[in-house]
């Protein structure tokens, strides 16, 4: 099988990685981060909160930070030139988002939101309640401190990008069902409340839906899989950043040429497989499960897809059948029957 040319050269610190050193909190790596309601967080001078990034998947193109407000707390302001999509992974709390010269807009959220903060538009999260709050956020950090390699600029523009923020009401302008299987919004209050459309040619039941969350490049979408179903292994190119919002099960992953491994997931549990690394989703709960996906090109802002079929899935009959063995059995001791047809992710 002819694959893709890939070659790592290490010329030393990046630009990111130098930001990294100076912020000092924790660094989480690898594919898999059993909770992020639990992760260790360190003091984050930035943020004026505790916080770790996750650099999983061992790429530079994006990242994702958890950070923890306490009862009654607040971060500091924040502004800066890369895009932030927020999944609140605990507690309730609200934003605050402005521009120069603009009136301020506020709203509130609680476990199972998803929001996007507007390109370099300042902002604030609070914490008004009795109980912390964690927040699970995927940013596109890496690549823009990497081309740019100036920390003022990113961080200290005095840009307004005008046309991606409005004040008042219509900072939820955005809220539309643009087509099958697509929203635009600024805020969906929960991801396993929202509804989603069916995704037929992925199989029975499914469900799925991308959003752009407030004009970012930075795609995401959530997927629903019924009881007793699965998706055949796929790969593609590293920083696709899964959370588990609803329901329970396993990822597989494995690179060429090594073990393939099974992880245990359930809400909370984020995973991320490599460059080219095989995966696929089971559900083994009585209930469906959903996962929300942070996933780089907004398919609105570009249109490119590097797939080619005879390296990026596995078609169910080429798989070692022991997957389904596997599968099936774990599903009869829970007393759900498996899906005739798996999905095709
Ligand atoms: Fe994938």
């Amino acid at each position: 099988m002819l694959l893709p040319f890939r070659e790592h050269l290490d010329f030393g610190p990046t630009p990111y990685d130098l930001l990294q050193q100076k912020e000092g909190i924790p660094i989480v790596r690898g594919n898999i981060v059993e909770d992020v309601t639990t992760l260790e967080l360190g003091k984050w001078a930035r943020m004026g909160v505790d916080g770790c990034f996750l650099n999983l998947s061992n790429q530079q193109r994006s990242d994702a930070y958890v950070c923890e407000i306490p009862a009654g707390g607040q971060t500091l302001p924040q502004r800066h030139l890369f895009e932030e999509i927020v999944y609140v992974a605990k507690g309730r709390g609200a934003t605050t988002v402005w521009q120069e010269g603009r009136g301020k807009v506020t709203f509130e959220w609680a476990m199972g939101a998803i929001f996007a903060i507007p390109l370099n538009a300042s902002y604030i999260h609070f914490n008004g309640s009795q109980e912390p709050v964690r927040l699970f956020v995927g940013t596109n950090c890496p690549a823009m401190i990497n081309i740019f390699h100036n920390e003022d600029f990113i961080f200290r523009n005095p840009f307004d990008f005008r046309d991606r923020f409005q004040e008042g009401d219509d900072f939820l302008r955005y809220n539309q069902h643009v087509t099958d299987r697509y929203w635009e919004t600024n805020l969906v209050p929960d991801v396993n409340e929202f509804a989603l459309d069916d995704f037929p040619m992925k199989g029975k039941n499914v469900k799925h839906m991308r959003f752009t969350l407030s004009d970012t490049t930075y795609g995401c979408h959530v997927s629903e899989f019924p009881p007793g179903c699965r998706s055949t292994f796929h790969r593609h190119g590293p920083g696709a950043v899964i959370i588990i919002t609803k329901g329970e099960g396993y990822v597989m992953l494995w690179s060429d040429g090594e073990k393939r491994q099974r992880h245990p997931f359930k809400v909370g549990t984020v995973y991320s497989p490599n460059d080219l690394m095989w995966h696929g989703h089971f559900n083994t709960g009585t209930d469906v499960m959903r996962h929300f996906a942070m996933r780089g090109d907004s398919p609105k802002y570009s249109h490119d897809r590097f797939r080619n079929p005879s390296w990026t899935m596995i078609p169910m009959a080429d798989e070692d059948p022991a997957i389904q063995e596997e599968y099936v059995e774990i599903l009869k001791q829970k007393g759900v029957e498996a899906a005739v047809q798996v999905v095709e992710d």
